[in-house]
């Protein structure tokens, strides 16, 4: 087992590869979200939107890191990190989800990928589901919410685990798992979307993700499963007790996942509010033990923002990962409305290791913003304060507070389309992409100010 601190950077498929349908690739339900004003309309409301056709679907190109990656790998490897998340497509490996067999074509880039990372000695960290349910199970089936659709990524955990255990030790069965409650259809691929089917659709994922943590031990032991969320504390706006205790019940909406994932079993509060809402947990015996005796290895998570609330409904918002929230007047905010909190990424690492007790791994954390590319240059300054100052928080969660922590991967390494609005001009990445919000563009790599600070960094 690698013991050495993971300091890389993060890729998500449906955001960077493109080649949508390439080598017997089938769609994913990323592919179906256009850019623009749209989006939004299909991720609430699939059922009457997913269908339709509309002018630009972003992931259908993404970045072509399928077409580039030996150049972005290059790039990343000089840069000087020795680890990185990237996440498989589930549709180029299993097109539908419902095949018996998976697509050897699919299977051949990430034995490529696989190689060129064991050359440069990056630490592959992976992600099997980052949004990309195929589309055939989330139309058919209603995504997560029906069983089969469990069953069929188990499938392709399976295939993927036996093929690559031996070449990635860390794995994270779904990328921020709290997505399911709050965005369905981009978390859990529900089309039609009720209190039950999200509830199911939970259900099915957390019991995936435990099984994962039995297949991949099974396997081998030396393999660490992680759970992946969302992160980010409820501040209370004010000493109120009742901003107090809507505090406690906003972050409840999240910890949840981690509390079964970590725990073996639902917290009582959630089983209270199900019964409240007459609403039904669909778990075996065999399945509650699947939970029991299979918590994660380590939790990793996403940290962009805090959040704040207050049972005043009439405070002023602002934009969040996720969801929107109350504007904090101590936190300046980026150009999307995500409030700048390196502090807030200190108190969400001591909550999650009070809580837990297991070993933490950043692998979400960076500012997406408007880049300008000036006689050939990036000179992202910003970014590189945001990331030095979260680094720097980070630190003292490690050196004071004593948080096992074992990386940080910031978003992103190259610049990709962005996951809630599809724009390329919301740009998180080290190397600067060449390509406008409309899929226009040279697709260029260009390393940017931060590239070198990083690579500076990390020396
Ligand atoms: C996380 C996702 O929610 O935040 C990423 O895991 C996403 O896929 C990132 O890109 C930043 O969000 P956005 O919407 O600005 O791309």
């Amino acid at each position: 087992m690698d013991q050495k601190f993971l300091w890389g950077s993060a890729l998500a498929a449906n955001q960077c590869e493109g080649a949508y349908l390439a080598g017997g690739k089938g769609e994913s339900i990323i592919d179906r979200l256009p850019a623009g004003k749209d989006r939004f309309l299909v991720m609430e409301d699939p059922v009457h939107h997913a269908d339709q056709n509309y002018d630009f679907y972003p992931s259908h190109e993404g970045v072509h890191f399928y077409q580039n990656y030996k150049e972005d790998l290059k790039l990343l490897a000089e840069m000087g990190i020795n680890s990185l998340r990237i996440s498989i497509s589930w549709p180029r490996i299993f097109p539908k989800g419902i095949e018996e067999e998976p697509n050897e074509e699919g299977l051949r880039f990430y034995d490529e990928i696989f190689a060129e990372l064991a050359r440069y000695q990056i630490t592959p960290i992976v992600t099997m589901n980052h949004f990309d349910t195929p589309y055939y199970l989330s139309k058919n089936f209603n995504g997560w919410a029906e069983t089969i659709t469990r069953e069929c990524f188990l499938r392709y955990a399976k295939t993927i685990l036996t093929r690559y255990h031996d070449q990635v030790p860390y794995w994270i069965p779904c990328n921020e798992i709290n997505m399911a409650k709050h965005l369905p259809y981009v978390g859990a691929g529900i089309q039609a979307k009720t209190p039950q089917s999200v509830a199911d659709a939970i259900n099915n994922l957390l019991i995936a993700n435990a099984s994962c943590v039995k297949m991949a031990h099974e396997l081998d032991s030396n393999l660490k499963v992680g759970c992946m969320l969302a992160a980010g504390n409820t501040y209370p706006a004010t000493p109120k007790p009742e901003d107090v205790m809507l505090s406690i019940e906003k972050d409840r909406d999240n910890l949840m996942f981690v509390d079964v994932q970590v725990r073996g079993q639902y917290p009582n509060y959630y089983l209270k509010s199900l019964a409240h809402d007459g609403i039904k947990l669909n778990l075996s015996t065999e399945e509650k033990e699947i939970l029991a005796e299979n918590p994660v290895d380590f939790v990793s998570f996403s940290y962009y923002n805090s959040r704040m609330c207050s049972v005043e409904g009439s405070q002023k918002s602002t934009q969040g990962n996720v969801f929107a929230t109350m504007k904090n007047p101590y936190l300046k905010e980026t150009d999307w409305g995500w409030q700048i909190d390196p502090v807030g990424l200190r108190i969400t690492m001591n909550t999650l290791y009070d809580r837990y007790q297991k070993p933490l791994m950043i692998v979400e954390n960076g500012l997406g913003a408007h880049d300008e590319l000036v006689n050939g240059e990036v000179y992202d300054q910003e970014r590189i304060d945001f990331l030095q100052r979260h680094i720097e928080q980070m630190q003292l969660a490690i050196s004071v507070d004593g948080v096992e922590t074992l990386g940080y991967l910031s978003w992103s390494a190259l610049d990709l389309n962005s996951a809630s609005t599809g724009q390329m001009s919301k740009r998180y990445g080290f190397i600067y992409v060449d390509l406008d919000d409309k899929g226009k563009g040279s697709y260029q790599r260009i390393p940017k100010a931060s590239y070198y600070w990083y690579q500076n960094f990390l020396k």
